[in-house]
């Protein structure tokens, strides 16, 4: 075989591998103006993102899509096939929109739709757009200004069962029935808030229809004596004028809403509604010249309805002598006479002739007081909602007749505490809802009569402490509310006895520690809200004993929003959580974890620590934090205005699917992030500051050509370059295919040398000449001592005189004297030998110091010395390939005004700098990142090992 024969697979291989490159570029995993939900690919967000042109804003989609969301956007029109490339899509929501024209056959195509939801549009027409159609179930049309709908538009929906055409402008009654007599399959028909003033059609069936709503309409006259509904069961004409009834040809409803209409209760005829079941009366008119209903009417209306069980009554007046009258005349199993505002003391045995009554409501009257002989006889009452009333204590035994109730409700009354003889008897009470009193305080004995409690609601009250035992009768008790109170103190074991309790809501407190002992007994808990309390901690100290540690079973915890930030995390704060599964840090000003406290939790799977909005001066995350995570599915560092993250973070997060760091200002996307995120499905950098430059060459190729990583909006990211409106996708990286890095700094170097040869001859000769000899030695002399070095210092610092009163008040005695451990700290002043060349010592010093700290300011970057010393600890840095640059801001430095330091630029671009605080309060957390960048082994503790292993060693 010649070299000509097998050059030519060779060739093929090179177009294959082309070819493939481009269709990857084709395939792009990211679009312009949607999203993929992060839990599921087939769906499709487009959310408020301006969309004007539909076509444009959904031909990047791939066709797999099931459910496209396109609410609040600004599409005007729908034009026809707009969607025929999406046949999968099963549920599609274009509501929010300006839409007043469906193209004819906008959603050919959609075999598969089964929801379609254009509410909030400026339709006034329907024509024939459904065309394709034939799965669609569901049509929400509300919202919108049609008043005309062309006979044979809704032909193509075969299947459709729901319509929604309510607050539209739809006055004929008999247009509407011409066109959806066209739908075999329709249930329900909504055409509330129209105006539509009489039912007036031609003979018409509507077989399969069970509801028509017709609430809020012009109705006065309610005639259907030309409608055949055979399977309506529910009908709905509430709100409407209405005079006259005839519903002699709906002898099958079962339920009925009259509710304000001014209908006379007399008119209508009980022997047309002898299946009925259900009846809304709640709002009809009072009797002429009284403010009273016609009780006498009502009554005998109900007593010729055999099979009515449920009766609303809301909003008419009555008092509770009427409500004796009412109880007399049927046996009802659900009454509701909410929103009557005669309703004050009920005692009389009101509803003693109502014994199979299982559900009563009574919530908005102005009851102030109850008593065990208002429902002596009410054995069978299930569920009793007495909240917003006036009711602010209850007589001993209250409840006691109403052995079987399960949920009472005594919301949004003044109740200021609980007396335990009230509730006497309420053994099989499962639910109890006291959110929104005045409630100063509980104890054991408030709730001993709970012994089948469930779910218990205390939200919003007054309460500041709970004792010792506080809900200990509650053996069966599910879910615990306790947000929105005043909650400083939880004593140890208030919650014991809660072996069933699952779900601990503390959020809107004020709790700022955890007493030992206070979650004792919460065997089962799994979901815990400790959100915006008042935790706070200012130093990483292990607390005595962990707090969390007897929540072995806990699954979620919500540390959100802590009202001065949580600050800094001690070591041990999440010992214990072994199962905790979902952890949320979000929302809190200021974050510090800064050490392995993330190690206790081996089964996390979500972590969101977003919303920080401070920068990288409130957010502080050590390095090797996520490390033992390997179970991490989702981690949320949204919205925190991040510059920089530190790549090494993440290289442990093997598991990690989903990754988000939108919302903050990452200006580069570095190679190394995602270097070891085998199962990343979905990362999310939208709204940083992406630059096109060759930093982000990499991010750019592998974002288009990697199919298995969704990338969300990836499309419509800028170029963040002044002057620019191209897009990162466009950037043209075949320009950077070089180390830019090595390049600039031979650079740099380069000119250097220019800069000393050209001024051989200058003024200042010798000086470019001193320290262009410097370099050079150090260049040498540090490839020389590359290998092995002792360090004398922990760290050299380099300023400029201007700030050395800074250096000598704060920085010195920080680091030197204060806190654990102490660091050893090289100062031209105080530590340079004298004598010695000023250049030999800033060398030696840089090379016997662990680490070198710049504290930067104006000043120092006009220095010439200081320049030098970043040249000279950069050069450290380039052979030793480790960071040992720290730089300290002492204020703010424009942009420009680095840009002749690279290396500084690039180190800013990292994370390795770090800004003095204005803020006193700030100082804490400030010098705890310093501690932590000079690391945690000190020059002394190295010499001390040494002295230690050394005699030994001989
Ligand atoms: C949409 O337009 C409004 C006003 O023109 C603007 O404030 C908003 O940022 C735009 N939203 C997007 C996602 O472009
Ligand atoms: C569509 O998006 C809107 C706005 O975010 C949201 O309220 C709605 O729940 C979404 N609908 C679906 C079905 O996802
Ligand atoms: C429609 O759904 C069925 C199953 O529900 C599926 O088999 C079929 O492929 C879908 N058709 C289209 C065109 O997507
Ligand atoms: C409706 O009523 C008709 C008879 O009037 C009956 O044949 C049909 O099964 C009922 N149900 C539906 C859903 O159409
Ligand atoms: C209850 O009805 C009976 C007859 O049905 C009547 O004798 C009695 O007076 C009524 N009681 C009340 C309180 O209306």
């Amino acid at each position: 075989m010649g070299p000509k024969a097998r050059g030519m697979p060779l060739k093929w291989l090179w177009f294959i591998v082309l070819e493939f490159s481009l269709l990857s570029l084709v395939e792009m995993y990211g679009f312009r103006h949607c999203t993929q939900y992060k839990f599921n690919i087939h769906h499709v967000l487009c959310v408020r993102k301006n969309i004007t042109n539909l076509k444009e804003s959904i031909h990047d989609l791939p066709e797999y899509v099931t459910h496209l969301n396109l609410t609040h956007n600004q599409i005007q029109t729908v034009p026809s096939r707009s969607f025929v490339n999406l046949s999968n899509l099963v549920d599609l929501r274009l509501e929010w929109n300006f839409i007043w024209d469906l193209g004819p056959e906008a959603f050919q195509g959609l075999k598969n739709l089964t929801l379609l939801n254009l509410v909030e549009n400026k339709l006034q027409s329907i024509n024939s757009s459904f065309e394709g159609l034939s799965s669609l179930k569901t049509l929400l049309l509300s919202h919108n200004q049609i008043s005309w709908i062309q006979e044979n538009a809704f032909v193509p929906l075969i299947n459709l069962q729901y319509l929604n055409l309510s607050r539209n402008a739809i006055t004929t009654f008999s247009n509407v029935l011409a066109a959806v007599q066209h739908l075999p399959c329709l249930e329900v028909l909504d055409l509330t808030y129209n105006t539509i003033a009489s039912l007036d059609c031609n003979p018409t069936t509507l077989v399969s229809l069970t509801k028509l709503i017709l609430m809020k309409n012009k109705l006065v006259d309610l005639d259907f004596s030309t409608l055949s509904l055979p399977n309506l069961t529910t009908l709905d004409v509430s709100q409407n004028a209405l005079q006259n009834v005839h519903l002699d040809t709906l002898p099958q409803v079962k339920r009925l809403n009259l509710s304000q209409t001014c209908l006379e209760v007399e008119k209508l005829d009980a022997k047309h509604l002898q299946n009925l079941i259900e009846l809304d009366l709640s709002g009809i008119t009072p009797l002429p010249n009284t403010k009273h209903v016609n009780l006498s009417a009502v009554c005998h209306l109900l007593q010729n309805l055999p099979r009515i069980e449920t009766l609303f009554f809301q909003k008419n007046g009555i008092d509770s002598e009427n409500i004796k009258h009412l109880a007399n005349c049927t046996m009802l199993v659900s009454l509701d006479l909410s929103h009557n505002k005669d309703l004050v003391h009920l005692c009389n045995s009101e509803f003693s002739d109502m014994p199979s009554l299982e559900r009563l409501d009574l919530n908005s009257c102005m009851l102030s007081l109850v008593s065990n002989m208002t429902w002596d006889s009410l054995q069978n009452l299930t569920v009793l909602d007495l909240s917003r009333n006036r009711l602010k204590t209850f007589p001993d035994f209250a409840f006691a007749p109403l052995r079987r109730l399960q949920s009472l409700s005594l919301s949004r009354n003044p109740i200021t505490e609980l007396n335990n003889l009230s509730f006497y008897r309420l053994h099989e009470l499962k639910e109890l809802n006291l959110a929104g009193c005045w409630i100063v305080a509980i104890d054991s004995y408030s709730f001993s009569q709970f012994l089948s409690l469930e779910n218990l609601n205390l939200r919003e009250n007054n309460l500041r402490t709970l004792k010792k035992n506080t809900f200990l009768f509650l053996k069966n008790l599910q879910v615990l509310t306790l947000s929105y109170n005043r909650l400083a103190t939880i004593e140890k074991s208030a919650f014991s006895g809660l072996p069933k309790l699952y779900k601990l809501d503390l959020a809107y407190n004020i709790l700022s520690d955890f007493h030992p002992g206070m979650f004792l007994g919460l065997e089962g808990l799994e979901v815990l809200d400790l959100s915006f309390n008042k935790i706070t901690y200012e130093t990483l100290k292990s607390l005595q004993p962990p707090p969390f540690k007897d929540l072995q079973t806990l699954k979620r915890l919500n540390l959100e929003g802590q009202i001065n930030g949580i600050q800094v995390v001690p070591i041990n704060f999440f010992q214990g959580l072994g199962s905790l599964q979902e952890l949320l840090l979000g929302k809190n000003s200021k974050v510090f974890l800064d050490h392995l406290q993330l190690d206790q939790l081996p089964n996390l799977t979500r972590l969101d620590i977003s919303g920080t909005k401070a920068g990288n001066r409130g957010l502080y995350l050590n390095i090797s934090l996520f490390q033992k995570l390997k179970q991490l599915k989702s981690l949320q560092l949204e919205n925190n205005n991040l510059d920089s993250l530190a790549p090494e973070m993440f290289f442990g997060l093997e598991g990690l699917q989903i990754f988000s760091l939108r919302f903050n200002n990452l200006k580069i996307i570095n190679q190394n992030l995602l270097q070891n995120l085998k199962s990343l499905m979905y990362f999310d950098v939208y709204g940083n500051k992406l630059e096109c430059t060759c930093d982000n060459g990499w991010f750019k190729n592998w974002s288009v050509s990697t199919p298995t990583v969704h990338i969300p909006y990836l499309g419509s990211f800028q170029c963040q370059q002044p002057n620019t409106q191209s897009l990162l996708v466009g950037f043209d990286t075949s320009i950077c295919n070089f180390d830019t890095g090595k390049i600039c700094f031979f650079c740099s170097f380069s000119l250097v040398l220019a800069t000393m040869v050209c001024s051989w001859f200058g003024t200042k000769m010798i000086s470019s000449m001193r320290y262009g000899i410097y370099m050079f030695k150090s260049l040498y002399l540090a490839k020389w001592h590359r290998t092995e070095r002792e360090f004398v210092y922990d760290a050299f610092v380099s300023f400029n005189a201007a700030d050395e009163e800074w250096v000598y008040k704060e920085l010195v005695p920080a680091l030197e004297k204060v806190g654990q451990p102490t660091f050893k700290l090289c100062l031209h002043h105080r530590d340079f030998e004298l004598g010695v060349d000023i250049f030999e010592n800033i060398q030696n010093a840089i090379n016997t110091s662990r680490k070198t700290l710049c504290i930067v300011s104006n000043n120092y970057l006009q220095s010439e010395w200081c320049r030098l010393e970043v040249q000279l600890a950069s050069l450290q840095m380039f052979y030793d390939y480790q960071d040992v640059i720290i730089l300290i801001f002492l204020e703010e430095i424009p942009n420009y005004r680095l840009s002749s330091y690279h290396r500084l630029r690039k180190l800013v671009k990292r994370q390795t700098f770090i800004t003095w605080p204005e803020d006193f309060q700030e100082r804490p957390l400030f010098w705890a990142r310093i501690r932590n960048a000079l690391g945690n082994k000190t020059v002394r503790e190295e010499n001390a090992r040494l002295i230690l292993t050394d005699p030994l060693g001989d």
